[in-house]
């Protein structure tokens, strides 16, 4: 038996001067001319993500024939589309805060921070035309539809209790499992994997993303803003109804004084701040962030389970690191 990873600082270690030259390529795209506006953008960039996804594509590769030189653009390319996503979805949250930074649409007009996504969005398919590769072009194009397919229904179901957990798998499957599944199978495509393979690589991504936002929607209500570098408990303030929210209606049966309050946070109107304060903390102690949790440890298993066809190795066993990791993060 060889080494074996057990978790993401090992996957980091390994992949370290990849992951580094995906930085250096990052950085030299988002510059723009603009002297203040240039500086904002690259604060972003520095203020360093997790950087998932080209994490995600990278390692998607790696059980199979992994060359840098070949995946470096559509790496950078799927990390500029989420930078991209976030910058909108800052703007159309009003949200303050992200990495610990002001955002751009704390410092500048919204025609102004509009007009700096779609200049990312387009950077980004620019990395993505550089693959030379028609295929991967595909799937980059189809995750950003499926990222604004996502972002849309998330408006237009604002503030709506009768949401079924149906309803909320297709709203987070178009936000963040498309990107993570696209990610994975473009790694794969590059990376030459049989056809079969590629699927399997694109179940893994997805399933993965699926844990990923449920988690997300956990910490948003389990964590402080300082934790997580994004305002806490934004979810709520959107009357954006996520997992652990739904849950908490399923274990009250919907009854009772604190499910009532919930309801009213929910709907928005006349709602206190101390209202918001007793809602997080009912919905916490209500075994709800519990539940999601053991719900996208599922997913978890499938992203697993999927990986069954893909050559044993360092490299799978990195995906199978990173996959558990979504589950333990704090922020
Ligand atoms: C934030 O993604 C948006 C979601 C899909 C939840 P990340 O948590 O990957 O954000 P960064 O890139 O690490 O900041
Ligand atoms: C992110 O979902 C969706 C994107 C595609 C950007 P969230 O709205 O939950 O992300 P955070 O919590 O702002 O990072
Ligand atoms: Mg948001
Ligand atoms: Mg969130």
């Amino acid at each position: 038996m060889g080494w074996q990873p057990l978790d993401l600082s090992d996957v980091m270690s390994v992949m370290r001067a990849d992951v580094a030259r995906v930085e250096d390529r990052l950085r030299e795209e988002v510059r723009v001319e603009f002297p203040f506006v240039g500086e904002i953008l690259q604060g972003l960039i520095d203020a360093g993500g997790k950087r998932l996804r080209p994490l995600t594509l990278l390692l998607a590769a790696r059980p199979f024939s992994y060359d840098i030189e070949r995946l470096l653009p559509a790496a950078v390319g799927v990390e500029l589309l989420h930078t991209a996503s976030l910058i909108h979805d800052d703007t159309v949250d009003r949200a303050l805060l992200r990495r610990g930074r002001p955002t751009l649409n704390s410092i500048f007009s919204t025609e102004t921070v509009i007009l700096l996504g779609d200049y990312v969005f387009a950077r980004s398919a620019m990395m993505a035309a550089q693959t030379m590769n028609p295929r991967v072009m595909q799937v980059f194009a189809s995750s950003l539809a499926h990222i604004c397919d996502g972002q849309l229904r998330e408006i237009f179901t604002a503030r709506e209790l009768d949401q079924s957990f149906d309803d909320y798998r297709r709203r987070i499957f178009g936000k963040t499992a498309s990107l993570f599944a696209g990610s994975a199978e473009m790694g794969a495509i590059l990376g030459e994997a049989d056809e079969p393979q590629i699927q399997a690589l694109r179940r893994y991504g997805e399933n993965l993303g699926m844990a990923f936002q449920i988690v997300d929607d956990v910490l948003d209500l389990r964590e402080s803003t300082d934790e997580i570098g994004k305002p806490a408990g934004l979810d709520l303030r959107q009357g954006t109804i996520t997992l652990p929210t739904m849950l908490f209606f399923e274990l009250n049966r919907g009854n009772g004084h604190y499910a009532e309050l919930v309801r009213r946070v929910v709907d928005g109107r006349g709602a206190t701040d101390e209202d918001y304060a007793t809602a997080t903390a009912v919905i916490r102690e209500s075994g709800a962030l519990e539940r999601a949790l053991e719900i996208a440890a599922e997913y978890v298993r499938q992203a697993r389970e999927a990986l069954r066809i893909v050559p044993p190795g360092e490299g799978r066993d990195l995906l199978e690191v990173l996959a558990e990791a979504s589950l333990s993060r704090t922020r």
